[in-house]
């Protein structure tokens, strides 16, 4: 919880108007009483997002997205509810005293062993043992502001960081950093002579680092730090906090496969740019980086890695309805080699030219085949149709038809009808799974209603004991419990008095979706809390019926067959 009162985020809630925050973001068209744009969070062409004045609140009728101008921006921003709050605060003026909460609440040991060591790596690369590395730095054209942005550093052959963590942390946090090792004659670095280039957490804090070899051979060019409670590989993209921002602006973003890609790229003065660090990638950093930018291009390495890379990436945005845009490098070089070769210019001629996806994989599912073999022929086409069948696009669907069939000399029937033959996959989130039983559905009805309407809420407290699915149980106790402290009801205090609280949101969202119709009759609700109670006993029932089962002693067991009946008799 922070430390913000109910009343003052009321208060910034109410200094703007969500609907002129909101068409800050997207165009918003007045119609009736609402307004209606485009929903940001799920792929769709259609204004299926509707932000209501009188309410506050935004809703989407495709993906079920709602919430309030908080909930907006923490998601269109990728921020937190707290730095949400401030932003709102800044719009309407209000001024209120949230500078620390911008700052993570979690800034653990392990972040001040990190703050610690970063500052230490730092200083050892502007000493006299750091020489060779500056000029290896040099030789790379990496300059003085380029190491200051970054924060490039430099581990010594004799290092003396085990020490100082240790005296001035406790020694098992210090072994858990991946900093530091132990032996039977104490604790030593484990990074030793090596440039030190600081790996950062979503939120810009130093976690980790990638350490490169720079004057001497060596099977690995760079020694990374493990895994550890703050630094998760598949969960960091990096540069992601310098590259939030003005991705959003530009509304693009470039993806590479390497860190010094990036740098070299800062170095041109593109900076919507960011990395994955070296590995497949996976779910989480699709997610982020579909939310960074509407415009995502892939520019890995121009060698037949980058081009698997290349290919697993797209593949992983495509499933979450995302077409990402490509450009491959000639002559197998990374970015990086690339505009040290070529330049500014020819560099961002390839980023404004992408290829589209999809021609990208005809090029790729080509190289290793013999196109004049029969075989190979029809190994190809049933590739594609693999393919194809994994993109939403409709358009890029059909000019990739058009291209294959007169490249192949082939009827676009024959691929078309194994289109038709698959069913469309959609996208793995856009689609929230409903179980929709007459049970759940009566739940999630009876909760909608009661967020409306103080009357249902009193009625549940009168009426309903138990709502057996646990999220919706969780979210109508967190209703009911609102309107006692504050005696009335509506969704947008109420969403920011539960703070955007991820699963409560999620189950609002579900809710929302299921529900549409902005009135009842008080027999609808009756109905609904009936089914809910039918449902308890039936519960109870075969509670019983097994508790039964166990007893031997045929009083008892006459005892509790009254107790079924009674409750049957009620049903
Ligand atoms: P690259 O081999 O493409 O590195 O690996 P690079 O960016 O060209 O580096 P330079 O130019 O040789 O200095 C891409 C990414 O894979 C990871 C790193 O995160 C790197 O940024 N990697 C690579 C490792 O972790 N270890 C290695 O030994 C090599
Ligand atoms: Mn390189």
């Amino acid at each position: 919880m922070n430390t913000l009162s109910q009343e003052k985020i009321n208060e910034i809630r109410n200094s703007v108007n969500i609907v002129d925050v909101i068409s800050s973001y997207i165009p918003l068209t007045p119609r009736g009483k609402n307004y209606f744009g485009v929903c940001p969070f799920h792929d769709d062409n259609n204004p299926s997002m509707s932000v209501s004045p009188s309410r506050q609140i935004y809703k989407c009728f495709s993906c079920g997205a709602t919430g309030t101008v908080f909930k907006f921006i923490m998601d269109y921003e990728n921020i937190s509810f707290l730095e949400a709050v401030k932003k709102v605060a800044e719009i309407g003026g209000v001024s209120v005293n949230i500078g620390k909460i911008s700052k993570k609440k979690t800034h653990t040991e392990l972040h001040q062993i990190y703050d610690l060591s970063l500052k230490f790596y730092i200083n050892n690369l502007n000493t006299q043992n750091g020489k060779e590395a500056r000029e290896y730095l040099k030789s790379r054209k990496i300059n003085d502001d380029i190491i200051k942005e970054f924060q490039i550093g430099l581990s010594l052959k004799h290092n003396t960081l085990s020490q100082i963590l240790t005296k001035k942390f406790k020694p098992d946090e210090v072994l858990k950093s991946g900093l530091v090792g132990k032996n039977d004659r104490g604790y030593y670095d484990l990074f030793y002579d090596r440039i030190m280039f600081p790996l950062y957490d979503l939120d810009g804090n130093p976690v980790a680092y990638s350490g490169r070899i720079y004057n001497k051979q060596d099977n690995s060019k760079y020694f990374n730090t493990r895994e550890t409670e703050i630094f998760k590989k598949g969960e960091l993209i990096y540069n992601y906090h310098r590259a939030k921002e003005i991705a959003r602006r530009k509304n693009q973003v470039i993806v590479m496969e390497g860190f010094m890609d990036v740098i070299r790229a800062y170095t041109i003065d593109i900076k919507n740019v960011i990395a994955m660090m070296g590995t497949a990638v996976t779910d989480t950093q699709a997610h982020l980086i579909k939310r960074m930018a509407k415009d995502i291009i892939l520019c890995f390495d121009g060698d037949e890695a980058g081009a698997k890379a290349t290919m697993s990436c797209s593949n992983e945005l495509i499933k979450l309805g995302v077409t990402p845009k490509i450009v491959r490098l000639e002559d197998n070089l990374d970015p990086d080699e690339y505009i040290q070769k070529y330049g500014k210019e020819a560099f961002q001629r390839k980023i404004d030219n992408p290829i589209s996806v999809m021609d990208f994989k005809l090029s790729y599912l080509k190289t290793d085949k013999d196109l004049t073999s029969p075989t190979d022929q029809a190994k190809y086409i049933s590739e594609i149709i693999t393919e194809l069948n994994k993109i939403d696009d409709d358009i890029l669907k059909d000019l990739t038809i058009k291209k294959v069939c007169t490249e192949m000399n082939i009827d676009e029937d024959l691929i078309k009808k194994h289109l038709e033959n698959k069913p469309k996959p959609k996208p793995k989130k856009v689609q929230i799974e409903i179980k929709t039983d007459k049970y759940d559905k009566a739940e999630s009805a009876l909760i909608y209603y009661m967020l409306k309407s103080p009357e249902v809420i009193t009625m549940y407290n009168n009426k309903v004991t138990y709502i057996p699915n646990k999220e919706y149980r969780l979210l109508a106790r967190e209703i009911s419990s609102f309107y006692k402290n504050f005696g009335f009801i509506n969704e947008a205090d109420f969403i920011d008095y539960i703070e955007c609280d991820e699963d409560l949101m999620n189950t609002i969202t579900k809710i929302n979706k299921q529900n549409t119709k902005e009135n009842y009759t008080l027999e609808e609700i009756e109905d609904y809390i009936k089914v809910i109670r039918d449902y308890n006993v039936k519960e109870e029932i075969k509670r019983l019926t097994n508790k039964m089962k166990t007893l031997t002693d045929p009083l008892d067991k006459a005892k509790i067959a009254e107790e079924i009946v009674g409750l049957k008799k009620g049903v």
